[in-house]
């Protein structure tokens, strides 16, 4: 029996391949490298000595996605296909509806034709939109969500679910990611960046590496303890672990079940510049600019039910992540493609 990993060459995608062959799963992945590379097959085997079996399809075409099933014995889905970038989502919704829903929907439709009742989903705390408290739990509200890339998550969370209400066999994971940073410690795959990255991490690795010439910090006067944002954030590998227990609960149970994966602590962008150039040794020059709209001042996870519920909980500290990221920003020499 084997695993599909769909969208599994990606950021995320790729760090669970290297987490479930590592495991012993057989690992099918099904990608079209609209926003990856596909030496990244090559890497994961390079780190695991184990061959990952890829197949170059749109997992949003039904023909596509059926023969692969035709082919193998799957078991489990774990979908991370899906664009991802909330800018790019405002300026292009109907891109974003269209690939991300039809993605989960022709997964959906292709695991029913085949028996395959068991999904593990990518989605993200972007889902809570503006947190009523903090730590967020699981039964926060959900769906205020601020641009269309969070809609996607929020309506795939209630495509799956209602699924799941119509097939009493059928096993449905969300797993809510706060801020995935870091990368594999080898350094030899990580998060594909744009050129001018939205996300922090890519900046101040990017900001390290002299590609520019400071980090613009987005606000510094956030009821925060240094009035700059703060947030959950999460070693790529922790939360590559956490697909794992994810899959291995699909066993155990039938219907929905939401999980947020964080550490259960918030790092202001201040605290997060101080490690990195610790870990480092480089300086980062930044800047104070205005807030960035449609941002929040503080959001953490509660972790207590993946602890309890799947015996999963993060081990890396925020150093780690910085040390990571640097490596592979290093590693990182611009002949990977670029994303989308
Ligand atoms: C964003 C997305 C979220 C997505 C996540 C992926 C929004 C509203 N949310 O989260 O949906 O799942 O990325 O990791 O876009 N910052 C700077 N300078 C920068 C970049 C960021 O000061 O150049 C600050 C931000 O203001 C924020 C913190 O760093 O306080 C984290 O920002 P970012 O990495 O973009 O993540 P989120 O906005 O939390």
């Amino acid at each position: 029996m084997a695993i599909l990993l769909a969208g599994g060459a990606g950021f995320i995608g790729s760090h669970a391949a290297v987490e479930f062959l590592n495991a012993g799963y057989d690992v099918i992945i099904a990608d079209n490298f609209s926003n990856s590379d596909s030496g990244v097959i090559d890497r994961i085997k390079t780190i695991t000595g184990i061959d990952a079996i890829c197949h170059a399809v749109n997992v949003a075409s039904y023909s596509e996605l059926d023969k692969v099933f035709s082919q193998y014995e799957i078991s489990d889905v774990v979908h991370f296909a899906g664009y991802k970038a909330v800018g790019e989502s405002v300026q292009k919704p109907l891109l974003y509806y269209r690939n991300n829903l039809d993605t989960t929907l022709t997964l959906l439709e292709v695991m029913s034709k085949y028996g395959v009742k068991r999904i593990v989903f990518s989605s993200s705390a972007t889902v809570y939109g503006t947190p009523i408290k903090i730590p967020l739990t699981e039964n926060d509200p959900v769906g205020s969500c601020t641009n269309p890339y969070g809609k996607t998550k929020y309506f795939i969370e209630q495509i799956l679910t209602d699924a799941a209400d119509a097939d009493p066999n059928m096993s449905v994971v969300l797993l809510r990611y706060f801020n995935p940073i870091g990368a594999h410690e080898s350094g030899i795959i990580g998060e594909l960046a744009n050129n001018i990255p939205n996300n922090l991490m890519p900046y101040i690795t990017q900001t390290a590496a002299g590609i520019h010439e400071k980090l613009n910090i987005y606000g510094n006067d956030y009821p925060t303890s240094d009035g700059t944002g703060v947030r959950d954030y999460i070693h790529v590998m922790d939360l590559a672990k956490g697909h794992v227990a994810a899959v291995k609960y699909l066993d155990v149970h039938t219907g929905t079940e939401v999980f947020n994966l964080g550490t259960g602590t918030g790092y202001s962008v201040l605290e997060i510049v101080d490690a990195f150039e610790k870990v480092t040794g480089i300086h980062i020059p930044y800047k104070i600019m205005p807030r960035r709209p449609g941002d929040i001042a503080e959001c953490y996870a509660c972790i207590e039910k993946a602890e309890r519920v799947l015996g999963w909980k993060s081990e890396k500290s925020i150093d780690d992540m910085c040390r990571d990221a640097w490596r592979w920003q290093q590693h990182y020499d611009g002949t990977e493609k670029h994303a989308r």
